[in-house]
Order: C-alpha cells, then structure tokens, then sequence
C-alpha cells in the first residue's frame, strides 16, 4: 500500500516516470494481464499523456494509455508526436533510441522513422541490391494534440488489430495515401472567460480501474466523509440536496444552479462579487468532468479527467483556470490535499477490490455513476451496430442525496 503513496506528484514531476516506476512495481500484475482481453476502455477518444512541459529538446518521454506503450517527443518544428514505443523490426522500445530533428532512430540497428508519421525513412543494412520498400514499413503513431499545457493522443480502435498502422507494419500497395485518419474530433479544451488568467495542474495516480475512478469522480456522497476539512466543509453540514440533472450528448449536466452554501469557495466567490454564484457540472465520455463556477466578472473553471493507463492502474488530471484573486501558491496545497484524499480513499478501495467483493449502486446518491456506466454500455452497442446511441436519460431528472 505505501508504494502508491510514493507516487503522488504534481505538476512538476514528470508523468511517465510515475507511470514507468508504477510498471516496474507492478510488472507481475502486468505480466498476468493479457493485453488482448478487453479491459473495459473506451477507444477513439482523446486521452492527455503527459504534460506538455516534459517533451523539450531532443527528449523522448514514455507514458502508457489503454495498456499501449508510447513515446512521445517534439520535433524540431515543435510538432508533439506519440508512436507506439515498438520498433517494428525487433519490438525493442523505441525510447532507447535516439530523436533527431524529424526522425526518431531505433537503438537497435537504427531503423528510422518519420516521428509524425511513423513511416520508415532509412534502414542503415540494406544494400543497393536489396528491393525492400522502406517507405512501406510504418511503426505505430498516433494523432496527437496539445491542448491547456497536455499532450493529448487520440487512442484510435483500429490500433487493436495487427493490421493497423498503431501497431507498426507494411503497407499494402495501394497505400499509404489511402492512409488517411478517420474524422477525429478535437481534443478537449478546458473553458476559460477572460484573456487573463492562472491555471494550476495537479495529477495523481490510483491503483483502480478508469470505472472505479470515474464513478469516484462523480459520486456525491463521499464529500462529508473523504473532503472534511476546515477550508471546505464540516461533517456536520451534511444536508439534503436536490440537483437537476439534463442529458447532453455523450454525457449529462447538473443544470446551472447556486453551489452548495456549505462550501467555502463558493461563499467566498459570493462575498468578492457580490452577486450569485452559479455552477455548471459536466461529464462527458469517455472520462472528463468539468465543472464551470462563475459569479459577475469572476470565473474559475476546472476539468478532472481519469485516463485508463493499464487496467489497474489509471490517473487523474485535474486543471483549474480562474481569474479571481487568488494565488496558484495558495490554491495548490488545497486543491492537492483534495486529491490526496480522493487518492488515499482509491488506495483503500483498491485493497477490498483485489477479493472480487459485489458491489451496490444505491439511488440517487449513485445514480451518476449507473448513467455512466449505461453510457458506455450504450455508446458501445451503438459503434457495434451502427444505430443511432440512446442515451439512457429521457430527459431532465431530479436527484435526492444527503451530503
Ligand atoms: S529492432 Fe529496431 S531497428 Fe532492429
Ligand atoms: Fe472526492
């Protein structure tokens, strides 16, 4: 148990050495999971892999999304990639090798690969008479974005099967201009009202399944009991809350409304502006929940996402933006010691998780949680049948929990 403490970390250190630290610890675990079976993660969406800061210079930087292994590097025309960390030749981890300029260098027998498209540009033992297409041999790459200070890689479906080009490959003749993406949307961004603003990053890791740590997100009850504390709210104030809740697409809304009047920050948000506090709250597959507080001029906005990184391991990205008076300096060890204690209640979970107990999803307080597991059930009956996804709301509900 004390080894996942170890891994908290903030934004100043690096993701993918957690994550590597985190798969050498566990690397029995991950040595009995068969990476073909399903694990229950949701393909074709965006995921951040790491922050943004971390890929500079000729630096390559490994994180693990959905159980693939990445590398991921800058070019020297700033151009984040990610490709599969596998050469293609021999499997050996393409991190080892070398990044220059555009190319990312095999360590191995320095093989070299085009780090945007994966394509193979040169392999150093062929001979003049040798007919091999080296422009028809591809390592696994996938899109990748940087959104509010994230490298975001679009884990696409068609990286499953062998034949894909995630995976490393030959291509077909007719290829590789056939090549093209399917229509992949754009990552998410975080909302932000005003052209000045701080922005705070916090990331911590859970020894859970995404499931567990999604429904941990969103559950309402726990507030009293993990989040106690003088700056956020007493034990005692627990009360009887009604929120309303509407279907979006891919997700639901807990309709704009005042916050809770046994929360700090929203007093204080009040007390600064003089006028009402109102709050959006989101969740949206596969794995973000944003949360939208504005009161007059002042705003502050945040989004958590839990992103899949084996199937018992996943992390929590949480950015905030505001642009009340308020000092990152001040905000952080709140918002950290918030995490901390999400995390420590996950660390505690997991513990009784690793004996197959069976589980309750009571109403309403846990209602949210079977509305995202509906969804993912739902979203991934429709991808199999082709039909339209029902959404498993049928419109505006109200929810009654204590909290
Ligand atoms: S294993 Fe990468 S070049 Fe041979
Ligand atoms: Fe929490």
């Amino acid at each position: 148990m004390l080894r996942y403490k170890t891994l908290y970390y903030d934004a100043t250190k690096p993701m993918s050495e957690a994550v590597r630290t985190m798969f050498q610890t566990n690397s029995e675990t991950a040595r009995e999971t068969a990476p073909e079976s399903d694990a229950g993660f949701l393909w074709d969406f965006w995921y951040p892999a790491v922050r943004s800061a971390e890929i500079r210079g000729q630096k390559l930087v490994t994180a693990m999304l959905l159980e693939v292994p990445l590398v991921l590097g800058r070019t020297t025309a700033g151009k984040a990639f990610a490709m599969r960390d596998s050469c293609p030749h021999r499997g050996i981890p393409l991190s080892y090798g070398r990044l220059d300029g555009e190319v990312v260098e095999c360590c191995y027998h320095g093989w070299r690969f085009d780090a945007c498209s994966g394509r193979c540009v040169e392999i150093p033992s062929l001979t003049s008479r040798d007919k091999l297409k080296v422009e028809r041999i591809f390592t696994g790459h996938y899109p990748c974005e940087e959104r509010d200070g994230y490298v975001w890689v679009y884990m696409s479906s068609s990286s499953r099967t062998e034949s894909d080009t995630s995976r490393g490959r030959i291509a077909a003749d007719s290829e590789p201009g056939s090549r093209s993406p399917e229509a992949i949307p754009a990552a998410p961004a975080l909302a932000v009202f005003s052209e000045k603003y701080r922005i705070l990053h916090l990331s911590c890791e859970l020894p859970s399944h995404v499931d567990q740590g999604i429904i941990g997100l969103m559950d309402p009850a726990h507030g009293p009991f993990v989040h106690q504390s003088w700056f956020w709210r007493k034990r005692a104030s627990i009360h009887e809350k009604a929120k309303q809740f509407e279907p979006i697409p891919n997700g639901f809304r807990m309709s704009p409304h005042q916050p809770s009047a046994n929360s700090a920050p929203y007093r204080l948000l009040a007390k600064l502006t003089g006028e009402s506090v109102t709050t959006t709250i989101d969740f949206v597959l596969a794995n973000l929940r944003t949360e939208i507080d504005r009161s007059g001029k002042l705003w502050f906005s945040s989004r958590a996402t839990v992103t899949p990184v084996r199937r018992d391991l996943c992390r929590i990205d949480f950015v905030a933006a505001w642009n009340l008076p308020l000092p990152v300096a001040i905000f952080r060890p709140f918002a950290k010691k918030f995490l901390r204690q999400d995390q420590l209640t996950m660390i505690q979970q997991a513990e009784g998780l690793k004996y197959n107990p069976h589980l309750m999803l009571i109403d309403d307080a846990d209602r949210q949680a079977k509305w995202y597991f509906a969804l993912k059930a739902n979203l991934l009956e429709s991808r199999r049948t082709g039909a339209p996804m029902v959404h498993p709301m049928s419109g505006p509900v109200t929810l009654r929990w204590r909290s």
